[in-house]
């Protein structure tokens, strides 16, 4: 039940895949967890240097011997930052832009499988036709940016008639029920962010953690607010947020850590908060998907794995 085409393909045991997290999962620890609980962890590498990259990719390394990967976002790509990544992970995954043959041709060059989350079997087509060995179907549920406006069973159809490669299905998952429905409707693998959001090795602020734990699907809203220095992209936040960065009569919302360094987030910008972040935190990005609402406690990563995958396992 639980070895699919893109467990055999990563070599992880269990066909789930924790999302990179830019600001909640760029850390070390919940990408471990994960992989040491049979997932798959992955780093969001977007915004770090290369020193803490590398840091933070050894240090998963140090705790687990699982295949683990690294994500990054096109609009910042750093192409250093990939080649050193895809000589440290399994996966090197790219999401927000169009399918590159030159950076899936770098992480190949480390050593690396190369994956692209996409919003359409068109940009399935394109990322296969560049070269990726895998991609991830992004449903308009999603929580964070959001690539496509297609519900995610739909997508998932279109894209395995598009391409070959193992497919992995992402968007507004986060019960093990949800999970087994996306491995019959053909995903090889499925990708969980929100479910994981309020993970204790996760670096989520409290108080992100406990809007995420109050709220419920239809608080979960598409929006381009957050858009300063990235701008045309949508993304899922809870509608708290944008009422209280509307409600804020200031320029700057707080503080936070971004890739070792401390730096100031202005209101309607795109970082999320994390434990370390101080000042308006309820203003700042909360993402999250449609499934927030069955995010009910903060739990261990291994125990959110056992518990998303516990129908494939017991087979049930
Ligand atoms: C807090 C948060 C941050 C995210 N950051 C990234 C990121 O840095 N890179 C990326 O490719 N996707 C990112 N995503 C999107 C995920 O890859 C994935 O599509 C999404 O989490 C799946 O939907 P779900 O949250 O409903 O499970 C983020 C999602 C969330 C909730």
């Amino acid at each position: 039940m639980t070895s699919t085409r893109f467990t055999e393909l990563v070599g992880c045991r269990l066909p789930l895949q924790q999302a990179p997290m830019g600001g909640v999962a760029s850390g070390p620890e919940l990408a471990a967890a994960v992989c040491a609980a049979g997932g798959h962890g992955m780093v969001g590498a977007a915004m770090a240097s290369p020193e803490a990259l590398a840091v933070i990719l050894d240090a998963v390394a140090a705790r687990t011997s699982a295949p683990m990967g690294a994500n990054f976002l096109i609009p910042f790509v750093d192409r250093d930052l990939v080649r050193l990544a895809a000589a440290r992970v399994r996966v090197v995954d790219f999401f927000y832009g169009d399918p590159d043959p030159s950076l899936v041709e770098l992480v190949h060059g480390g050593g690396a499988l190369a994956g692209w989350q996409v919003g359409s079997a068109a940009e399935a087509r394109a990322a296969v036709e560049a070269g990726c060995d895998l991609v991830v179907a992004q449903g308009v549920e999603a929580g964070g940016h959001v690539r496509g406006r297609i519900g995610l069973l739909p997508l998932l159809a279109e894209v395995r008639e598009a391409v070959d490669v193992p497919v992995v299905a992402a968007g507004g998952i986060a019960t093990a029920r949800g999970v087994a429905a996306a491995l019959a409707a053909g995903a090889d693998a499925v990708r969980v962010g929100t479910g994981f959001i309020a993970a204790e090795e996760a670096d989520a602020h409290p108080a992100y953690v406990a809007a995420i734990l109050a709220a419920g699907a239809d608080d979960a809203v598409l929006t381009e607010a957050f858009s300063m220095g990235w701008p045309d992209a949508p993304h899922r936040v809870l509608r708290s947020c944008i009422e209280a960065a509307t409600a804020l009569d200031a320029d700057i919302a707080g503080e936070t850590v971004l890739g070792g360094v401390s730096m100031p987030v202005p209101r309607w910008a795109p970082p999320p908060p994390g434990r370390s972040t101080t000042g308006h935190v309820e203003a700042m990005a909360l993402y999250a998907g449609q499934g927030v609402g069955a995010v009910r406690a903060v739990a261990p990563a291994a125990a959110i794995v056992a518990e998303l995958t516990e129908g494939l396992v017991s087979g049930r």
